[in-house]
């Protein structure tokens, strides 16, 4: 079965096709040049941007995969949570295409999209897993029972881990997309230079808490600037990161214990973090627990994870008609039963 999938949720236009893991073409135009220069994607740019390319995306996706309309047996797209203006472009193109083509529609969450990515990489991976699932607007622990079957365990309680990077990078004048660059500059020396708060959650063992991380390097980086003085970014940049690795590992080293899952998933933008994959590794090699995250073009936003997961989708019945609407906030776990077969 041929999909040709569309994701635009946030200022990433991209289209692929694919059959069942395997990808067959994988194009994403990428507007993060244009949002640079405002420190942060703005939704009208990205709405207009994918308005102007999907078109072009989804032919070369098709070029690139050999295939012409007539071999898509599915279109699937990207229909929540996200920027509903940009949202909203792909899953009217995509519902367009669908009768188009008389071809069934398949809606696929964004971050059950994120950790299929680890699908493509891991051909072997199936559920039951957990996945500890970081992207810049999301940090969920969360028990993948089946392909279509989720479970929240553990949330953050306020800002998502890639905000918490972004944020504190834009503070030290560090260029979008800050969770990046903050990785790239880091370096691993005098973590007591600046003293960070440890947060946890009271009573919620599993849950994350990464605001007040931000407003302490916010606060840093003030302070200096009113008094004139030098941050040193890389040390800054550095502490940051470690003290966001050390709450997503031990949160995650506990919901292992807490539910005997041995198989160990990370998903979503965030899972490209060096030290995050690294000591991930070593906790993991070291209470034998198997490890999986995507190959770094399959972290950030694309469609090939979406085609992936609308396999699964499609199996479950999860398909709909030309109701479909985008949703700007939906939890992973919510459309059970929503979309049936021949709605
Ligand atoms: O999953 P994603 O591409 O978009 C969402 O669906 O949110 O995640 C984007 C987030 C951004 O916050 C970005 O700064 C962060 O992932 N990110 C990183 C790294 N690469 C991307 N954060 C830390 N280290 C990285 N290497």
């Amino acid at each position: 079965m041929k999909i040709l999938s569309i994701e635009s949720s946030c200022d990433e236009t991209a289209a692929s096709v694919a059959e069942g893991r395997e990808i067959l073409s994988n194009i994403v135009a990428t507007q993060v040049a244009e949002h640079r220069i405002y420190g942060g994607v703005v939704p009208e740019i990205a709405s207009r941007r994918h308005a102007e390319s999907i078109s072009a995306v989804v032919e070369e996706a098709l070029s690139a995969a050999g295939v012409t309309y007539s071999d898509i047996d599915a279109v699937a797209v990207t229909f929540a949570p996200g920027l509903i203006g940009a949202l909203l472009v792909g899953v009217n193109f995509a519902k367009g295409l669908a009768m188009s083509l008389n071809a069934p529609l398949i809606p696929v969450h964004h971050l059950r999209s994120h950790i299929a990515a680890n699908y493509i990489t891991h051909k072997e991976l199936k559920p039951p897993f957990l996945c500890l699932m970081v992207s810049g607007g999301n940090t969920l622990l969360v028990r993948v029972n089946g392909y279509t079957d989720f479970e929240i365990i553990g949330k953050t309680r306020d800002d998502a881990a890639g905000e918490c990077f972004d944020k504190s990078a834009r503070s030290m004048g560090l260029e979008y997309p800050g969770g990046v660059t903050l990785d790239k500059i880091a370096t691993k020396s005098d973590f007591k230079k600046y003293p960070m708060p440890r947060p946890k959650v009271d009573g919620a063992e599993l849950d994350f808490s990464f605001s007040g991380l931000k407003t302490a390097v916010i606060n840093i980086t003030h302070n200096a600037s009113q008094k004139g003085e030098e941050i040193d970014v890389p040390v800054l940049c550095a502490t940051v990161r470690e003290r966001v690795c050390d709450m997503l590992i031990e949160n995650t080293l506990k919901a292992v214990e807490l539910t005997g899952l041995r198989d160990v998933v990370i998903a979503g933008g965030v899972s490209a973090n060096s030290e995050l994959r690294d000591r991930m590794e070593k906790v993991c090699e070291q209470r034998g627990l198997n490890l999986y995250y995507p190959e770094k073009k399959y972290c950030g936003d694309n469609a090939a994870m979406v085609a992936v997961q609308a396999m699964y989708e499609f199996e479950a019945g999860n398909v709909s008609g030309a109701e479909l609407n985008a949703e700007a906030t939906k939890n992973i776990d919510y459309y059970k039963g929503v979309f049936k077969k021949g709605d």
